[in-house]
Parts: structure tokens; sequence; C-alpha cells
């Protein structure tokens, strides 16, 4: 008879390799005892957005574990790790640059380890590329199987030739990562991960899979721990973060989540990113309104005001339906504050579709707005539509967008005059001695005179001169009974 085989569930599989990956932490902490009489030193530089960084903070965790301590910069390293953007071309070009630099270096320290991850690693092209014309590097890392760096680490570490890992596995969430956070006070911490909207521009479907969401008492457990840790602000990531839950087997939406989130006692604050307009609910916004503890900002990336470049852009809202989100918004959060992503000369956009993204703009009146022009990425849809407009005519674009961005913005930041407002006090200010700088509620960037002893306290800035992208402001004195 047929003995029935049960294959191990995915998940089942990743708890199996992350078991591994302690004795490979252990393995490689014994190789580089033996190889260096000193503590070996790790370069990490991440690119591109939030998720990266907080996959750079899950790698620097495994290094830091498996016995490195960290460089400032790569000449003082023995481990180089690249964690790469693949969203415009621009970031790769300069990535490619930043590999070439790295063999002369490579050919003083032979024993120099190159390390590559991040989403450029899930494009075969480019593997192939590294593989063919960049022999100096010794790991490329994918980002669906980054639990296994140790592993893999200690593979490249007992090889000669190239060790390559990024095949395309899907739907697998690997909890319990070590992480070394850049601050002790704000953290980031990823509900979900991938995309499934496959927007016509982008390349982000196409390297980092399908989403899927974390378990909600994972996030809370994280969240939990990180406030008692003493943590101010928690930054919660997704690239479609509206889409939190599906595919769950409890029923959760965001808003819940977030309600849950604001629920955790203590003095902190939460923002999140991204929301994808088309799933923005009146329900988020009332739970936003609701929930003190969430900041009074969103990012909703627009990316045109044009309806037929919307619908080429497979972007699933309109104009109108856009601006009636923020309207909704504006009605019940009133000091609500918007920030945004556009891009500025898709294929076939005319100066006529670019002038509605202006007004649009003008109308919603951003806080804050990341201006991109159109980068062409191939196997995404967008990448095979014509595209006659000249490149320095999209720059044009993008200058008129950009001042006409100034003028709303300044607008918003004078008002600020004469106010008190809460501010997290995140970094000394590079501007003047003895000053600090954070931002408030609303993500608006603020500078004002403190001790270095309040750096990660809430702190009242009374704001005195409202300028370009910032406000400058003293301590408000202290309310006497
Ligand atoms: N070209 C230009 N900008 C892009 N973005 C994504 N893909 C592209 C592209 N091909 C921008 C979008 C997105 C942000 C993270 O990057 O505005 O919201
Ligand atoms: Fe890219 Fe659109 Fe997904 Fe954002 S929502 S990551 S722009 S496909």
């Amino acid at each position: 008879m047929e003995q029935e085989l049960s294959l191990p569930q995915p998940q089942e599989v990743v708890a199996q390799e992350l078991k591994q990956q302690k004795v490979y932490i252990s393995k490689v902490k014994e190789l580089l005892g033996q190889r260096y009489l000193r503590q070996p030193l790790a370069y990490v530089h991440t690119y591109g957005c939030q998720g990266n960084v907080a996959d750079g903070e899950k790698l620097k965790g495994f290094l830091r574990d498996m016995g490195y301590g960290f460089a400032s910069c790569k000449e003082e390293a023995d481990l180089v790790l690249y964690n790469t953007c693949a969203v415009r071309e621009n970031a790769e070009k300069k990535l490619f640059g930043k590999i070439g630099e790295l063999k002369a270096l490579k050919e003083q320290k032979p024993e120099l380890l190159i390390v590559l991850c991040g989403c450029m690693m899930q494009e075969e092209t480019v593997t192939e590329k590294i593989q063919k014309s960049y022999r100096q590097v010794d790991l490329i890392l994918g980002t669906h199987v980054m639990h296994l760096f140790p592993q893999l680490l200690h593979q490249a570490l007992c090889s000669k030739g190239l060790v390559v890992e990024a095949a395309n596995r899907e739907n697998v969430i690997a909890e319990g990562l070590p992480v070394q956070r850049e601050s002790a006070f704000q953290a980031s911490v990823q509900i979900m991960y991938g995309c499934n909207n496959f927007c016509s521009y982008c390349i982000v479907p196409y390297v980092r899979g399908r989403e899927v969401s974390r378990q909600p008492q994972h996030i809370l457990q994280e969240v939990t721990q990180l406030v008692q840790q003493g943590y101010k602000e928690i930054l919660l990531l997704g690239q479609n973060v509206n889409s939190y839950g599906k595919g769950l087997e409890e029923n959760i939406t965001f808003a819940q989540l977030l309600r849950q989130i604001d629920a955790i006692p203590g003095d902190f604050w939460v923002r999140f990113m991204t929301s994808h307009p088309k799933d923005c609910t009146k329900e988020l916004i009332d739970t936003i309104a609701q929930c003190p503890k969430v900041c009074r900002q969103v990012h909703l990336p627009v990316q045109s005001g044009n309806d037929r470049i919307l619908k080429q852009m497979n972007r699933q809202y309109t104009r109108q339906q856009y601006l009636e989100l923020i309207d909704y918004a504006k009605s019940t959060i009133p000091d609500v504050s918007f920030s945004s992503d556009i891009i500025v000369g898709f294929p076939g956009e005319t100066y006529e579709e670019f002038l509605d993204t202006l007004s649009l703009v003008q109308q919603v009146g951003y806080q804050n707005l990341y201006t991109f022009i159109y980068s062409k990425r191939n196997g995404t849809k967008a990448a095979q539509m014509e595209d006659p407009v000249p490149e320095k005519e999209k720059a044009r674009w993008v200058n008129q967008l950009i001042q006409a961005e100034y003028a709303v913005s300044d607008k918003l930041n004078l008002a600020y005059e004469g106010k008190t407002i809460r501010v997290l006090a995140e970094n000394e200010s590079s501007e003047q001695d003895g000053c600090l700088m954070g931002h408030n509620s609303q993500g608006v960037l603020v500078k004002f005179p403190a001790p270095k002893e309040l750096l990660g306290q809430f702190v009242n800035i009374t704001v005195t001169q409202g300028r370009r992208a910032v406000l400058y402001g003293e301590p408000a004195a202290p309310k006497t009974v």
C-alpha cells in the first residue's frame, strides 16, 4: 500500500531553519575567533525605504550575534554589506559604482568579505551581471532567505567562490530574528511583507513577492516589549498597511490592530507607512482620530492627480475619490497633516496632465512631498509604454512641482509660529551646538536649544520661527498652577 507523504508546512520549514541558524551563529563565531586576533568589524550600508532599513537592522543583529563589531567606514571593515534598493534605476547604477570601488579595497585586503542583499538581489539580470563582472563579491543573499544569513555567511567563509542564494520563497515569515536597532527610542516594526498591487511602474511586487501579514500577537508582543524598554516612537511598516490581516486566520483589519497597539500602556507615539489610497478606509481615519498615541500624520501617496495617468498606473482610485478621502480626514482629524509620493513624467504623460498633479498638490496642502521622475523598470507593464517626453523636460516639471510644494508647506510652517507643540527629541542638531532636533506628531522637523539629557524624551516647544522644512523654537515655560 502506498504511504501518504505529508510535506512540512512552509512555516515549519522556516522554524527548523531558524533553529539551525543558532548552530551556524556559533560556527561563524568560532571561525572568526580563529581568523582574527581582535574583534572583526562589519560595515553595513542600507539604501532605499524604511522597510530596507528595518531589514538592515536585522542583518546587523545577526552580525553582532556572530561576533562582529561595527565600523564607520568600509576601509576599516573586514566585512562590507550593501543592502540594496531596486525601486529606481539611479540607485542601481550607484550600487554598481560602489561594488566597483570595493575591488581595489579587496586587492589590498584579500580576506575582506563582500555581501550583497536587498531587493536588487531578487533581479536575475543583476545577479547574473555580478557573477560575470564583479568577482570580488562573496555572498548574494536574497530578501526571501534573509533568515539564512549565518548559514550562508559560514559557507562564504569556508569557500573561495561566490555563494548565491536568492530563491523566490513566498508566504513565510521568520519571527524572532536578532535586531541591532539604530536608535534607543525610535523603532520600526514590520507588520507585513510584500505587495499585491502591481502598480504598472513598480518593481516591488516582483522582488518582494506577495503580501503576507504577521500574526497580531507577534506584533503586539514586540511593541509591548519595545515600549517597556523605553522606546518612544514605533513605526509600523508595510508596502500597503491597509491590507494588513488579509489571509490571516484571525479576522483583523489594520484599524483594529492600530487600536490594540494604542491600548498598550505607556507614553509613546505610533506612526505607520505606507497607506494605499484605494484601501484607506473611513474606519482607519476614525481610528486615527480616536487613538491618542497614533500620530496626526497620514502618508497617502497619490502618485498623480490625473485620472488617465492614475488608470495607466493601475492605482485603482480617481482624483475625486482621493480628494474625498482627504476631505474626510481633514474634517475628522482637524490637526492632521498629509504627505505623499508623486511620480512625474510617467510614460505618455502630457504637460496638461502633469498640471492636474500640480493643482492637486495645492488643493491638498501637503506638509511633505516626495517627488520622483519616472524611472523605467524592466519587467513592469509601464516599461513597455511609449515614453516620448525628454528627461530634461520632466526635470522642469518636477522643479515646478517642488516650487509649488514649497509655497504650500512654507505657509503651513508659518502658521505654527507662536504655538506650543509636543516634540520627540531625536538627535543633536548638526546646525548649532547645544541644539536638539526632532519631529512633532504631524511629522514636521523642529530644532530647539536643549541639553543632550533630553534626547529620547518628549518636550514641549514653543515655535518662534516657521521656516522652510523646519520649525525653530524654545522649550516652553513649565505651566504654573
Ligand atoms: N519610478 C519612479 N518612482 C517610483 N516609485 C516606485 N516605482 C517608481 C519608478 N519606477 C516611487 C513611488 C513610490 C515610492 C516609494 O517610489 O512614488 O510611492
Ligand atoms: Fe509598488 Fe504600488 Fe506596491 Fe507601492 S503599492 S509597493 S507603488 S506596487
